[in-house]
């Protein structure tokens, strides 16, 4: 038996990895909050010198109908957990399949008009295994993926060897169409994108791009994870809201968002959906969703699809908002979605502005700063949703007044002095 005695160099490594990360102003830190299910969406700030915490209205969760505090949705939850136990038990072919996981497959391929759904255990597992798998399945692959891509899709698609990747200008459809044109007429192509991009919250042409796809037979696979349960008559997404749900091969979604609960799917045509839940490692190969999990989903999926007012309630706040920022001059990014980027420009500046909207104000905006966002475009970005009174709107827009004023661009930051010691 051998005994290492050296320290190994992977300890060196990340010690200096993470020394790098802060002197660029992007070490990672997390605020507990705890999520008070009556009163969403206040939370509790664990803090060491106040035992009963301290309120904090959140701005910034992807719980944008407040799903997952509905008392019927975890009334599901609890009430399966009482009869099928806490945990699923095993992956989908070892007894971890159960009759309410066929029934959310079947509710979420009729909410997007598909012959066939599969669960997959989050929105980021569903796209990288979905991707990955499609793009190994035959030789010759092209992905043409949008510049915006979330992480979890450019996953699937770097991790597909052999297949090629030809990335478009965001939302460009004239560069995605001379990328097309330019590629072997014969090769099998695919245009992965997103209809919400849920950082600049711009939605792409999906009909333009689907009509590009029928041009040169591409495939089409969009990420619907901002837009199911919020927009189209049902809550299936831009693709619902634009009636082009038919023309999409692949709509891939999350049960975590505007669904409020957890885990990730896709759907598609029957002999797809059957390949990928024969072919895909990420499906295959991890214990599946908890029935808890799968009965809330469910729940909430039936109440958001036959409840439109949850929709108009939430976009009648975002309105209101906006309307309220604007009256005070605050500036903030118009968006044809519900989200409300506020423009900071500069990492530290976003990351003071957030902790001042926490410490001295109760309100908690998480700042979006690099690699998430280019740098010179930092941000807050802000979901209003049903929950957000009047009153919690009218401190938010006091807030940010004061601090973006208070807080002027250009602070000198630790990136931008880092840079300059790096320099001297
Ligand atoms: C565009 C997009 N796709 C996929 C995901 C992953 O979804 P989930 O949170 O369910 O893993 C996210 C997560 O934020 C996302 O923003």
């Amino acid at each position: 038996m051998s005994i290492r005695n050296a320290r190994h160099p992977f300890y060196d490594f990340c010690d200096d990895a993470l020394a790098d990360i802060r002197r660029q102003g992007r070490y990672r830190t997390f605020t507990p909050l705890a999520r008070d299910a009556a009163r969403y969406p206040v939370y509790e700030e664990e803090l060491a010198d106040i035992p009963q915490g301290r309120e904090v209205v959140v701005w910034s969760s992807n719980d944008y109908l407040g799903m997952g505090v509905e008392p019927e949705v975890c009334e599901a939850a609890i009430s399966a957990i009482r009869e099928h136990g806490a945990g699923a038990g095993g992956t989908r072919n070892i007894a971890g399949t159960s009759p309410l996981h066929k029934a959310l497959e079947a509710e979420l391929a009729s909410l997007h008009g598909k012959e066939a759904g599969l669960l997959f255990t989050s929105g980021y597992v569903s796209n990288q295994a979905s991707l990955q798998t499609i793009l190994t399945s035959m030789p010759g692959w092209i992905c043409f993926s949008d510049r915006l891509n979330h992480a979890s899709m450019i996953a699937g698609i770097k991790g597909a060897r052999g297949s090629t990747t030809i990335i478009f200008e965001h939302n460009d459809l004239a560069d995605l169409e001379a990328k097309l044109a330019a590629a072997p007429v014969d090769a099998p192509k695919l245009i992965a994108f997103e209809s919400v991009y849920s950082m600049d919250g711009d939605i792409s042409d999906i009909a333009g791009i689907c009509a590009l796809a029928r041009r040169y037979n591409a495939l089409t696979y969009i990420d619907e994870v901002h837009a199911v349960g919020l927009y189209g008559e049902q809550g299936g997404g831009v693709t619902d809201r634009d009636d082009v749900s038919d023309q999409v091969d692949i709509i891939e979604g999350t049960l975590a968002k505007g669904f409020g609960v957890h885990g990730g799917y896709i759907t598609a045509s029957a002999s797809i959906v059957d390949y990928l839940r024969s072919a895909a490692s990420g499906f295959i190969f991890t214990t599946s969703l908890p029935p808890s999990v799968v009965a809330a989903a469910l729940t909430s999926v039936k109440m958001v699809r036959a409840q439109n007012w949850r929709r108009e309630k939430m976009f009648e706040r975002v309105n209101t908002f906006r309307a309220k920022m604007r009256a005070a001059g605050v500036p903030f990014t118009m968006t044809p979605s519900h989200i409300v980027p506020v423009p900071v420009g500069d990492a530290e500046r976003c990351k003071i502005i957030s902790r001042r909207l926490l410490n001295e104000y109760g309100l908690y905006a998480t700042p979006i700063n690099y690699p998430t966002v280019p740098q010179g475009t930092e941000r807050l970005r802000l979901t209003p949703g049903p929950f957000h009174t009047d009153e919690m709107m009218d401190q938010m827009v006091a807030a940010l007044k004061t601090l973006l004023a208070e807080v002027p661009l250009p602070v000198v930051s630790d990136n931008v002095r880092g840079m300059a010691e790096a320099a001297a």
